[in-house]
């Protein structure tokens, strides 16, 4: 904060800039429609030309980790081939194979580091009567792995393809059964002052949900947008409820390696923050850490932009939190750091 006397003239700059960028904006261009519109137009994007080597739009065709003899003989395109071949080669398990591709997303990652994750971070804290919101569903390749394992999973997802990909993948999964699943599109259109980096997610689920989780979403936003979905995943939970959530850790050696190869942020690429920000963050708006991830050693080893990593990748390259919502004392902070008195 500025001295008195240095205060002044910083406020007199300040709206000279502000009434020059005013007297402007006529002949000004924004490219820029927000962090949640860019996420929403690349995701559906990415379901639509999306083809795995299951039947489209057909029924669960079982495990990815054993692609059977019954699956279609459909071939994925090209660039989701490509993606599962890089992920085939970077990954821990020896000998791998291609995962059957029945669900977008699984060409992200080898099955056995997502089963890791699921179990390490999501599955300890579901029970048979669990109300559980998925933040950012994609294809449904996380909520394929939660289903038969608590009462209720709404998925939500601001991408509508997305989301009518998980909902049909995920329709005929074996483990439906004892799991009401349900599916709801979320936006920031149906509040036309919400500015373009906040979303908003149903009022109807506030302090409802036991757990939330929000897997791999997180890396593609900005850090405003991390905020504003940390508050609202915050409202959703019931007293004490917990949220699992993951970031890209920029001080990890295969974050950075990332980070460094990125000219900048895109939506596409990753969105790097540091598990301290993280933790900072997670303090201001009213949450404790229950658990996080550590980098594991096989990935402090890594040297070089090719070396192979050992260990589990989203372990390595990002920073995995589980959360609890604070007490009713520590809510009250929230409240006043949101009117900037704190
Ligand atoms: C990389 S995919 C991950 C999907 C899934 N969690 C998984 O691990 O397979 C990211 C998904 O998050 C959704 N998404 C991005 N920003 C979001 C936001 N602010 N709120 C809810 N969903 C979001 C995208 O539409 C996309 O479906």
């Amino acid at each position: 904060m500025p001295s008195g006397d240095t205060a002044t003239p910083l406020r007199e700059g300040t709206s000279i800039v502000r009434s020059v960028i005013n007297s402007l904006s006529g002949a000004m261009v924004y490219t820029d429609v927000g962090n949640v519109e860019t996420n929403r137009r690349l995701w559906n994007r990415y379901a639509e030309e999306w083809h795995g080597n299951c039947e489209r739009n057909g029924p669960y065709s079982g495990s990815a980790r054993n692609p059977s003899s019954e699956l279609p003989a459909n071939k994925p395109n090209v660039w989701v081939q490509q993606m599962a071949a890089n992920t085939a080669k970077t990954s821990k398990s020896t000998p791998y194979s291609l995962p059957a591709l029945a669900l977008i997303g699984q060409e992200w990652s080898s099955p056995e580091d997502l089963e890791e994750v699921v179990r390490d971070f999501i599955l300890p804290y579901l029970t048979p009567e669990s109300a559980v919101v998925e933040v950012g569903v994609g294809g449904g390749r996380v909520a394929a792995l939660v289903l038969g394992k608590c009462l209720r999973l709404t998925c939500l997802d601001i991408s509508e393809r997305m989301l009518e990909a998980a909902r049909t993948a995920l329709a005929a999964h074996p483990a439906t059964g004892a799991t009401v699943l349900e599916f709801i599109l979320v936006g920031n259109d149906s509040n036309p002052s919400l500015p373009s980096q906040r979303v908003e997610y149903p009022v109807s689920l506030h302090g409802r949900c036991d757990f939330v989780y929000c897997f791999d979403v997180l890396v593609h936003v900005d850090v405003h947008t991390l905020y504003h979905t940390l508050r609202e995943i915050r409202r959703l939970l019931k007293p004490s409820g917990k949220a699992f959530l993951s970031t890209a850790n920029i001080l990890s050696p295969a974050g950075w390696r990332r980070f460094a190869a990125q000219d900048k942020y895109t939506v596409g690429g990753f969105y790097f923050v540091s598990p301290e920000i993280v933790h900072g963050m997670l303090a201001k708006v009213g949450f404790h850490v229950v658990k996080h991830s550590e980098i594991p050693e096989g990935f402090k080893e890594l040297s070089d932009m090719h070396g192979l990593a050992k260990g589990n990748l989203y372990y390595g390259r990002d920073h995995l939190v589980v959360v609890e919502k604070a007490p009713p004392e520590q809510e009250m902070r929230c409240a006043s750091a949101e009117r900037g008195t704190c």
